[in-house]
């Protein structure tokens, strides 16, 4: 399994940078898919019945369930989903981030932010062309974060034609639908997170 360095003091802006020297920092972090053996660490960071379930649903392809670690400590995690398929009524499920959490005693020290960095970069490896990423409106911090790190409203031309988080009866939950969802263009390379 590809580690992937995120961190070597890249990839967060003027402030961000861990103040601590020793424990987890994001300098030293990786990203890499999450196995069985790392539940109780994800579990550290949001307690969800659910994380051996997606983790045995990441299929390393289409779906990637990743953690950003660091001195041994899962610090954060997130589900990748890049697929791009229509469903029968013709609307896109389209690339993007959920379940983005990090450990509460180590947010605000640039992990979140190299985490969505390293899921862009694998997202455009995957060809695709753009990412979304929500919040819950109650969320103004995490929301805020996103648009500092390049993303935006979702043009109004495509908004009829995404569809975001659908469970399996097709039909979003309440919690998405009072979800705030932004964007990103992969595209322009020099738009990406370093
Ligand atoms: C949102 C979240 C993933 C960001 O990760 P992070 O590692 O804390 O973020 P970074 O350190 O890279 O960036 C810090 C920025 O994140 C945002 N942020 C959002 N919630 C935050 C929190 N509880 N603590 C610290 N920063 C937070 C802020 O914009 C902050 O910058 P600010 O201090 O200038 O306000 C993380 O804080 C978290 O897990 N929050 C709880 C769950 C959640 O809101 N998930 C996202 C929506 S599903």
């Amino acid at each position: 399994m590809a580690l992937l360095p995120v961190g070597q003091g890249r990839g967060y802006a003027d402030g961000m940078q861990p103040e601590i020297a020793t424990g987890p920092t994001a300098a030293t972090a990786v990203v890499r898919d999450a196995t069985p053996a790392d539940v109780p660490g994800l579990d550290a960071c949001y307690a969800c019945a659910r994380h051996a379930e997606r983790i045995a649903g990441a299929d390393g392809v289409a779906v990637r369930y990743l953690l950003i670690e660091s001195a041994g400590v899962v610090a954060g995690f997130g589900r990748l989903i890049l697929s791009d398929r229509r469903d029968r009524s013709g609307l896109n499920y389209t690339p993007r981030i959920v379940n983005l959490n990090v450990r509460p005693d180590l947010q605000g020290r640039g992990f979140g932010s190299l985490l969505i960095g390293a899921m862009e970069r694998i997202a455009r490896s995957a060809g695709c062309r753009a990412l979304y990423i929500g919040a819950s409106r109650d969320n103004p911090r995490a929301l805020a974060l996103y648009l500092r790190l390049g993303y935006g409203p979702i043009p109004e031309a495509d908004r009829k034609d995404v569809r975001l988080h659908a469970g399996a009866d097709g039909v979003p939950s309440r919690r998405e639908r009072d979800a705030i969802y932004v964007v990103k263009s992969l595209v322009d390379a020099s738009a990406a997170n370093p």
